[in-house]
């Protein structure tokens, strides 16, 4: 582990939930925690007092708040045109790095359509510069039509198609070499949740990603438990940010106290504009990426604005 004294990061802007369990969960590294959370507990006991006594919401993570909306293998030309108006015309609360994945065939569409305020992401990319690589997009191609991010190791790719740890770290180390921001996702079959492997799982999946790239500066982690993904059964806000805090404390351990706390840490499973709000009051929940309900621009906005309920006390 790279050793890093703890500066707290200028840029820092989020609260801490005051939250002794959760600060518990993580006492090997108790003393990076209670720093940050001594000096970043922002909201005073007499501003908060009609609020209960864990009401301070609260970011554990010093990024912006991120919200992507992946739209996986669905649309037309005609349904793509009118989610894009729906989103130009959408009010998005400005705290908020906003990004969305159309299929790669319509991204030139989305780009040229798309208010700049959102910026735009591959579903996936080559593992190296492009060539004689048969139904692969490349990284340089992504970057030729103006998208900023990729996703990559989501559990569609891990467990429909089969692509492994290593095989994504290295989409992931190549992409990151070229200037693009990776999201890289994260989580556990429900038969490894019920074995009680959710965080070997989740560690191991992080470890490929630590192990191939350079930097952690332009990635922000999506923790989506597949159990979650598609099937309607969202996560408890307890259930992710159990998660979130562990996915913290590995990074802490294992990159740096710097990288823990600056890495977006993003859930993923079943996000809807109803539970969104009550997920985002998590202070480890950095944002969240949205499968379905991304297909609908007003029901997305309302997830991207939920940061609301992050700033505004519990
Ligand atoms: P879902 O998908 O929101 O439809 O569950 C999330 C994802 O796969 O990123």
């Amino acid at each position: 582990m790279a050793a890093t004294s703890l500066t707290a990061p200028p840029s820092f802007s989020g609260l801490r939930r005051i939250s002794p369990k959760l600060d518990a969960a993580v006492s090997s590294h108790q003393s990076f925690f209670h720093r940050v959370n001594s000096s970043t507990r922002l909201v005073s006991s007499s501003s908060s007092s009609h609020r209960s006594p864990r009401g301070v919401v609260a970011m554990a993570g010093s990024g912006k708040f991120f919200v992507g909306g992946n739209w996986k293998c669905n649309g037309t030309k005609d349904s793509i045109a009118k989610l894009v108006s729906d989103l130009n015309s959408a009010t998005l609360e400005a705290d908020v790095d906003v990004v969305v994945s159309p299929p790669f065939v319509y991204i030139d569409q989305v780009k040229s359509s798309l208010t700049d305020r959102i910026d735009i992401s591959g579903q996936n990319s080559w593992v190296g510069k492009g060539g004689a690589f048969t139904g692969e997009i490349s990284v340089e191609q992504l970057k030729d039509l103006g998208c900023k991010w990729v996703i990559l190791g989501h559990s569609e790719r891990r467990h429909v198609i089969g692509e492994k740890d290593e095989f994504i770290g290295k989409k992931a180390a190549y992409a990151l070499s070229e200037g693009l921001g990776v999201i890289a996702c994260i989580g556990e079959k429900l038969e490894e949740r019920e074995a009680g492997k959710t965080f070997d799982v989740c560690f191991a999946q992080l470890k490929a990603f630590a192990d191939a790239v350079p930097s952690w500066e332009n990635i922000v982690v999506a923790y989506e438990p597949v159990w979650a993904i598609g099937t309607g059964k969202v996560a408890s806000p307890q259930q992710a940010q159990e998660v979130h805090v562990a996915v913290r404390g590995w990074l802490k351990k294992n990159v740096s106290e710097e990288v823990a706390s600056k890495t977006r840490i993003i859930y993923g499973g079943s996000v809807n504009g109803g539970n969104s709000a009550e997920l985002a009051k998590e202070e480890d929940i950095d944002g969240f990426l949205v499968g379905g309900a991304s297909l609908k621009g007003p029901e997305f906005a309302t997830i991207v604005n939920s940061v609301t309920s992050k700033k505004v006390a519990a």
